[in-house]
């Protein structure tokens, strides 16, 4: 079963959408193997976004990261990478399809509610940025047997 990072960003949050978009999450059935609340400090963002780093937009997109508290979840499920990139949508708001979770709360570019690991390798590096060994739990769901099956 694959996992990815998936992070509701200060403006989900700050905006009262993280139920509405954990929502999403749920039905389609990932499972949640960790979940908290924080504030991203400096060093953490510039970790995260390294491949980023010199871009014309890295500057504020550390400004924003960082600008208020997260949530930040590792899901769980068949080909979660490709699953909940596609559930997000293109990068921003304007361009991507109604239907996805950018495409239906936001229209800025930068503003863009939520993070997605973009490989299952990423998915990897990026949990250990925010998550222990024992922070990410290992658990049975009563509907497995409908929903965690390949
Ligand atoms: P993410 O990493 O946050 O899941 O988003 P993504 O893969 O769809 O987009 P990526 O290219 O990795 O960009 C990371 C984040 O930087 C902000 N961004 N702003 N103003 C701009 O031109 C611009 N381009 C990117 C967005 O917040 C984007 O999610
Ligand atoms: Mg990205």
């Amino acid at each position: 079963m694959e996992r990815t990072l998936i992070i509701l960003k200060p403006d989900a949050v700050q905006r009262r959408l993280s139920g509405a978009i954990l929502e999403r999450f749920e039905r389609k059935g990932l499972r949640i193997a960790a979940m908290k609340l924080m504030s991203v400090g400096k060093a953490l963002a510039e970790r995260h976004y390294a491949v980023h780093r010199g871009k014309p937009f890295y500057e504020s997109l550390i400004r924003f990261i960082t600008s208020g508290p997260v949530v930040v979840l590792v899901l769980e499920g068949n080909h979660a990478v490709a699953v909940t990139r596609r559930m997000l949508g293109r990068t921003f708001g304007h361009e991507a399809e109604p239907g996805t979770i950018r495409g239906d709360f936001g229209i800025s570019n930068q503003f863009n509610l939520v993070h997605g690991s973009d490989s299952p390798e990423t998915a990897r590096e990026e949990i250990a940025l925010y998550f222990g060994p024992g922070e990410v739990l290992d658990y049975a769901m009563v509907d497995d047997r409908w929903l965690a099956s390949e």
